[in-house]
């Protein structure tokens, strides 16, 4: 983690635009989705917060609910929580510096869980699957968003060479090339699809289900506890 950490102390400023300019504008819809998922309601927790967009979503989405989001990152923290002030959201968000494998919570609090491509730079996914489950009360349902390499056979090579080629380049003008060459790589070795259900059950969460987002380029998983 003290790798990936740095990475994302270093990309903090620049991430929510980068994210936009790189994915035109959808990872905003794939928030959406994600947020669409839970019922409304519930005690959430946002495991990867980072400028905390998945959280400001199931805010807004659900004017019940009351999210806690955690991250490891101070620098992404900071950006949230001027994000949540800013929108006047500090009584349906809190903020907490923490690291998926290590939750600094009693068991079976959380009605959901949310992880928005934040699996994959866990250190220890396993581990971090195993601790998000111990937090949620049973059936509670953990949602992950995360990247994958498509399977199109005609837009699987244009997306790698821009996913592993391109955005590395543009993100070298802004000095965020390694950040990015980070990104691809870290996809291409992650467990993708039925690999990362495996894990998911593995973990002990069951009926854990995938779907495929923008012709296969993110996954969203739900699983139960
Ligand atoms: C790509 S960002 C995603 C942020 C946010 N969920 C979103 O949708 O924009 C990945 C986040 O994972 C965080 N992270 C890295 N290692 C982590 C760990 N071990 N536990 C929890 N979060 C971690 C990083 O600090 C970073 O904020």
């Amino acid at each position: 983690m003290p790798e990936t950490k740095k990475i994302f102390d270093e990309v903090a400023s620049h991430y929510d635009w980068l994210n936009t300019l790189f994915s035109l504008g959808i990872h905003k819809l794939w928030r959406k989705k994600l947020a669409d998922e839970l019922r409304g309601a519930e005690y959430n927790l946002d495991i990867a917060t980072g400028t905390g967009e998945v959280a400001i979503e199931v805010a807004k989405k659900h004017p019940a609910a009351k999210t806690v989001g955690i991250d490891p990152s101070m620098n992404m923290l900071r950006i949230a929580k001027k994000k949540i002030e800013d929108l006047n959201l500090g009584e349906k968000i809190a903020l907490a510096s923490a690291a998926a494998e290590s939750l600094p919570f009693a068991e079976k609090q959380f009605d959901s869980a949310t992880i928005a491509f934040g699996i994959r730079n866990t250190v220890d996914y396993e581990l971090s699957l195993r601790e998000i489950r111990r937090v949620l009360r049973e059936n509670g349902k953990l949602f992950i968003l995360e990247f994958a390499i498509p399977r199109n056979p005609v837009f699987k090579p244009i997306y790698m060479v821009y996913f592993k080629v391109l955005m590395p380049l543009v993100g070298s003008i802004y000095g965020r090339g390694k950040e990015y060459k980070y990104l691809a790589e870290s996809t291409a070795s992650f467990p993708q699809r039925k690999n990362f259900i495996r894990h998911l059950e593995n973990a002990g969460f069951r009926d854990c289900r995938y779907s495929e987002l923008t012709m296969g380029v993110v996954a969203l998983y739900r699983a139960t506890r």
